[in-house]
């Protein structure tokens, strides 16, 4: 038997219904908030994400599906959104009415990426981005609105960690004191930290390895490297957030594995997932825009791990999931065919009803019935045809009511809205 991809995965009916509801409350969010759908290609050119994911990124270096297409040109399954909705905002001018604009986006990322427990090759994110705006105000906006979404869907345990990656001006003075500092401890780092530690050294402060995490103790802080712009910067992230109650972790440590960002960045952890803690990221990239092409247009944005979100979410799929309101157990070809007819014209008003195909005995029907957990059971035999009344049982409460078989749709529809 063919089985799927290692690192994909079939999301069915029964867990489907979460992941709908999921979706339905956060569309709502965004809505309210001002944000417009965008859907945007899987695949782009391999070279959008190169330059703005960056070269020395995990991502770009070993975890992206890239293919030559039939041409020779290199394309990829895209990783993220960001890079992507950065493209579509300058290729079709969406700045040239106005520069503000808000976006959102659910669907399908790639990364080849060791599979585990809320780690996928193929992931949903449901994604974010403002474009225009330089306050740092909406980066807070940004942080209460995933904090309200993660309280709406009942995730229990998590935490708001935010950080500041400073901005072309003074990143480069803590990058090199972090240099500095690593060369002191290179005996100590992993041979990937040793790799990055020449190339992209922010890196490093992200390293898991328990070894590399106590190497970098005593590591410097990017919090005082900030020049007076970023400082000031963050200082209003804080204090906006105390204002809006919204509680949050300083991290210093949390750099973010792509290269774009600058200033607040920020990422939502859970301790229920294990390894994988973190259920959503984000920040400010107030570069991108021009670096691929646009003009200078500050954005900031975040993606959630919709599949991680769905395994922590307190809700329950069973109650969201829609079960037949009646179902019809008939007995006999002219009930059958009776039946038939009338389960397509309560489906066609709204009424979900499903029935037997193959004239099982009424003690299977009923038994099927019960297990799709229909709310209403219509027997309908030769007798109940001669007498033009049959019994409609609620399955609850065990109650049965005597309908007439004419005008037998209004009829159900009264004892089922009833
Ligand atoms: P990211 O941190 O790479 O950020 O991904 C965001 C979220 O996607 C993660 O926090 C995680 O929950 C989920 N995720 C990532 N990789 C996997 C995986 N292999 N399996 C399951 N879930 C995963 C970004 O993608 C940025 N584009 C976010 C952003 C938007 N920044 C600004 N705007």
């Amino acid at each position: 038997m063919i089985q799927l991809i290692r690192g994909f995965k079939d999301i069915l009916p029964g867990e489907v219904e979460l992941w709908q509801q999921i979706e339905k409350v956060a569309r709502q969010l965004f809505d309210d908030f001002g944000f417009k759908e965008i859907r945007i290609p899987i695949m782009e050119r391999t070279e959008l994400f190169k330059r703005s994911i960056g070269e020395d990124t995990d991502i770009v270096e070993k975890e992206m599906y890239t293919f030559p297409d039939r041409k020779g040109d290199l394309i990829t399954l895209r990783p993220e959104a960001t890079a992507s909705i950065v493209r579509a905002y300058i290729q079709h001018k969406l700045f040239a009415k106005d520069p503000v604009q808000k976006f959102y986006l659910l669907g399908p990322m790639f990364r080849r990426e060791r599979p585990q427990k809320g780690r996928y090759r193929q992931f949903y994110q449901i994604d974010a981005e403002i474009f225009g705006v330089a306050s740092p105000l909406v980066d807070v906006q940004l942080i209460l609105m995933l904090v309200t979404l993660f309280n709406r869907l009942q995730v229990p345990d998590i935490s708001a960690h935010i950080n500041t990656l400073g901005c072309p001006k003074c990143r480069p003075g803590f990058k090199s004191a972090l240099q500095a500092m690593l060369m002191t401890v290179s005996d100590n780092l992993c041979s990937n930290c040793i790799r990055r530690r020449d190339r992209n050294p922010l890196r490093v402060l992200d390293c898991k390895v328990p070894a590399c995490r106590q190497a970098l103790k005593d590591a410097p802080s990017i919090l005082d490297h900030l020049c007076s712009e970023c400082q000031a910067d963050f200082t209003e992230v804080r204090n906006s957030l105390d204002k809006l109650k919204v509680p949050y972790v300083i991290d210093k440590r949390l750099v973010r594995g792509l290269d774009y960002y600058a200033r607040t960045t920020f990422e939502i952890q859970t301790g229920s997932l294990g390894a994988q803690s973190a259920v959503a990221g984000g920040g400010r990239y107030d570069g991108l825009v021009k670096e691929l092409g646009g003009p200078q247009i500050p954005a900031t944005g975040f993606a959630i791990g919709f599949d991680r979100l769905a395994e922590i979410s307190g809700l329950q799929t069973s109650d969201y999931e829609r079960k037949p309101d009646i179902y019809l157990a008939a007995l006999g070809e002219k009930s059958q065919s009776l039946a038939f007819e009338w389960i397509c014209q309560l489906g066609l008003a709204g009424i979900g009803a499903e029935m037997d195909f193959s004239d099982k005995s009424l003690k299977s029907q009923m038994k099927r019935a019960d297990r799709l957990g229909a709310s209403y059971v219509l027997i309908l035999g030769d007798k109940e045809l001669d007498e033009g009344k049959a019994l409609v049982r609620n399955m609850a409460t065990k109650e049965q009511t005597s309908v007439s078989l004419n005008n037998i749709l209004e009829n159900l529809k009264k004892v089922i809205y009833r």
